[in-house]
């Protein structure tokens, strides 16, 4: 039994319908991190106790993450809505369940967690977004490093090892998820890990944290060099998960566009670093506090470049959403997607609604444009639907957006805090007449 929301059959009716137009104002906090919580909560696996993880976003790749544990023994509990308690000691087969395991990218992590506790992991082929070629040669070879093999029968991957051990990986690419997967697989491994080319993202730190955080040996997260000492146990821990970069960013970008006045709160200013400076070169006003920004536009929006780069780069994750603010800025902007072989795909959407870009390859020339008009669109992805509403806060008239389901992966409470904030945005479910009428 599914003790969390899961996806729903009628997610494919659901749209969000916004009336452009209204300047952003107020304040807005932000969740915990999505990408931080579907890291650690696997992580959890290689507990020995029972852990407490604060501040969880309540968003569907959580829920479904949190689910997964569930179904393979793990208790899981809900204390409020951002805290859990999970006693992964139930748990006793390392199978995650091919129907769930499908639907997100980042189960991947089961295979590192369920390796690192029981020396062997099977686990479905991931899913998620889909931007191109999604390889996972990286943490297989890491895992090849620490003793284990695998083989892929009927869609499941098994990896297995007779005793794993540390060693030393060199990644080829700078993967986020290689990264955190070796961690996972090494921090009760024999002797010491070394990764080098490491991912440096935020929540590769939030991860080393929280493994630490249970007795474990990490050190270097946020630097090209991890190195972990394997210990035999992990205890159960406290632990509250860093804020969302990219909501955050996501936020920003869109006070920006309508030209509002918004302060972003629960935020690490420092992870927002090359989002700020964007911002500022794009005209954009923003005044950093503790643990909040204030974003304010008082000029015109001035074009700029942008290229998609590992931490501390500019995030892939944040470039659909720059490139719906630079569709309506003076001038031509030229974004380059350094990342992912194919993350253009909600450009055909964004000229939907009056954009004039085009792509070549991994690089898209925008003109910027005086307005974008409402229009009928598609979430193609979860950052491409968070483009699709900066898109539509900005325009004049109405957009419908679908596929929304997308969003939901990653975004909690986006309608109640767009709306909070002033927009004029609203859930809607096809079948309902007032839908029909918009
Ligand atoms: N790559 C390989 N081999 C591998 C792994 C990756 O060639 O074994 C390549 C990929 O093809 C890609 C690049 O390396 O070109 C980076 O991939 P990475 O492994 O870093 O991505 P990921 O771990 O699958 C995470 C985030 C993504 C984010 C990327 C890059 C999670 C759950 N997902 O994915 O987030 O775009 O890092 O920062 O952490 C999102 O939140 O919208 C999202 C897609």
């Amino acid at each position: 039994m599914l003790i969390y929301p899961s996806y729903g059959e009628c997610c494919n009716l659901k749209q969000i319908v916004v009336n452009g137009g209204n300047r952003l104002n107020g304040t807005v906090h932000i969740s915990g991190a999505k990408n931080a919580a579907v890291a650690i909560i696997p992580a959890v696996i290689l507990s020995d106790g029972v852990c407490r993880i604060e501040n969880i976003p309540n968003i569907m790749d959580v829920n479904l993450i949190a689910n997964i544990l569930h179904e393979m023994g793990a208790r899981v509990s809900r204390v409020n809505k951002t805290t859990l308690d999970i006693d992964p000691t139930y748990i006793r087969r390392p199978v995650a369940a091919y129907d769930i395991v499908r639907r997100m990218r980042a189960s991947s992590y089961l295979l590192g967690a369920l390796l690192g506790k029981f020396s062997e992991a099977q686990v479905a082929l991931p899913g998620g977004c889909d931007f191109g070629v999604r390889p996972i040669d990286q943490h297989l070879k890491g895992f090849a490093v620490l003793g284990a093999t695998h083989s892929v029968v009927q869609g499941m991957i098994n990896v297995k090892a007779d005793r794993l051990t540390g060693g030393h990986v060199y990644l080829d690419v700078v993967s986020v998820g290689a990264t955190v997967n070796i961690m996972l697989a090494a921090v009760r491994a024999e002797g010491r890990t070394i990764i080098e080319n490491a991912a440096k993202e935020p929540h590769i730190v939030d991860l080393a944290n929280f493994l630490n955080s249970m007795g474990a040996d990490v050190r270097g997260a946020g630097t090209d060099v991890i190195k972990i000492n394997g210990v035999k146990h992990l205890n159960g821990t406290t632990y509250s998960i860093i804020p969302d970069q990219i909501e955050a960013g996501t936020y920003m970008v869109a006070a920006a566009a309508t030209g509002g006045d918004v302060i972003v709160s629960n935020v690490i200013t420092k992870h927002l670093e090359s989002i700020t400076a964007k911002l500022r070169e794009i005209g954009v006003q923003i005044d950093e506090y503790e643990d909040a920004v204030r974003v304010r536009r008082t000029d015109e929006l001035r074009r700029c470049n942008v290229k998609t780069m590992p931490h501390p780069g500019f995030p892939t994750d944040m470039q659909p959403q720059i490139a719906a603010l630079l569709s309506i800025a003076q001038g031509t902007s030229i974004v380059t997607e350094a990342v992912w072989d194919n993350r253009f795909r909600y450009v055909e959407e964004l000229k939907r609604m009056g954009a004039v870009i085009s792509v070549d390859g991994k690089v898209a020339v925008i003109e910027g444009v005086k307005e974008l008009n409402g229009a009928p669109v598609k979430a193609t992805d979860l950052r491409a639907g968070a483009a699709m509403i900066i898109a539509a806060l900005a325009a004049k008239g109405t957009t419908h957006i679908e596929d929304i389901e997308h969003i939901e992966r990653g975004y909690e409470d986006v309608v109640e805090k767009f709306s909070a904030l002033g927009a004029d945005i609203r859930l809607i479910y096809t079948d309902d007449p007032i839908a029909r009428r918009a």
